[in-house]
């Protein structure tokens, strides 16, 4: 699925995060150049992995959802609780987890269940006796919480991410169902660029400042995993149709 690039990369030889300073280089030296340059490299390379790894989750959510959400109303509005019950957990870990004011990220600007309510809201009274009862809400938060700050990382990657394909599907939704509330797929409208290089610049950066690089991009991957996996689960419990 092509959609218009989001220039949210970290062009090599910029500091998307403090560079290692090796023994020996001062700040500005040609040494500490390369090393930033390797540094990010570095950077882009823990971002691929993590792309590819949820490559097959993706393709499998993407055409789970598109196009039968955009179906009729109630299949938007079955899509969009489905969300809220993935996001509202995490929303509320994350906003427990002082991990991510240190990576420059501002959770509460990031929450996007407010307008995943009022688009619930609003499609409720569009659809009025018609709406059909909402699939199961998600589980309590504690036994979706991630268990550390990379793990957690991973979830907020894949909930970001979601803001790309929202931009997708926003003209799809309009052109399939007319004037509907569309908060959510607007999400951060403008913004969206600027946000999501923000976020993969605080993804490599909880991986590579963590004591422990190698496990930390690992519960990365893992969490990233796990957050698609639940996606899935809650599809299945909304008696969603397989891919
Ligand atoms: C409903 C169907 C969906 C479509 C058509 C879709 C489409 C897309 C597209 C086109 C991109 C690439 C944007 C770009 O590179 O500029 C993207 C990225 C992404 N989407 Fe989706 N998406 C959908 C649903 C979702 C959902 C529900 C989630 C997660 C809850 C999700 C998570 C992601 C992630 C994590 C990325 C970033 C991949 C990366 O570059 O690392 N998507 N999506």
């Amino acid at each position: 699925m092509q959609a218009p690039a989001i220039s949210g990369d970290i062009a090599p030889g910029t500091h998307a995060y403090a560079p290692t300073v090796r023994p020996g280089e001062d700040a500005g030296t040609a040494g500490d150049r390369s090393s930033a340059r390797w540094a990010s490299e570095r950077g882009l390379a823990i971002l691929a992995r993590l792309r590819s790894s949820t490559a097959p989750a993706h393709e499998q959510v993407e055409s789970r959802l598109f196009p039968s959400a955009l179906e009729d109303l109630a299949s938007y509005r079955r899509m969009l609780a489905v969300l809220l019950a993935l996001h509202e957990p995490l929303e509320q870990h994350f906003a427990n987890e002082a991990g991510f004011v240190g990576l420059g990220i501002d959770v509460a600007e990031r929450r996007k269940t407010v307008g995943l309510r009022d688009d619930l809201a609003r499609l409720e009274t569009l659809l009025g006796n018609a709406a059909p009862p909402l699939p199961p809400a998600g589980e309590p938060a504690a036994s979706t919480s991630p268990a550390s700050l990379p793990a957690a990382l991973g979830a907020f990657y894949v909930l970001e991410g979601s803001t790309l394909g929202g931009r997708f599907l926003l003209p799809q939704v309009r052109d399939r169902l007319g004037d509907v509330p569309t908060s959510f797929l607007v999400g951060y409208g403008d913004r969206t660029g600027r946000l999501w290089k923000q976020t993969r610049t605080a993804l490599v950066r909880g991986v590579s400042e963590a004591p422990h690089p190698a496990s930390a991009e690992h519960a990365l991957l893992t969490g990233a995993g796990a957050t698609f996996a639940r996606l899935d689960a809650l599809l299945d419990a909304a008696d969603w149709p397989a891919a």
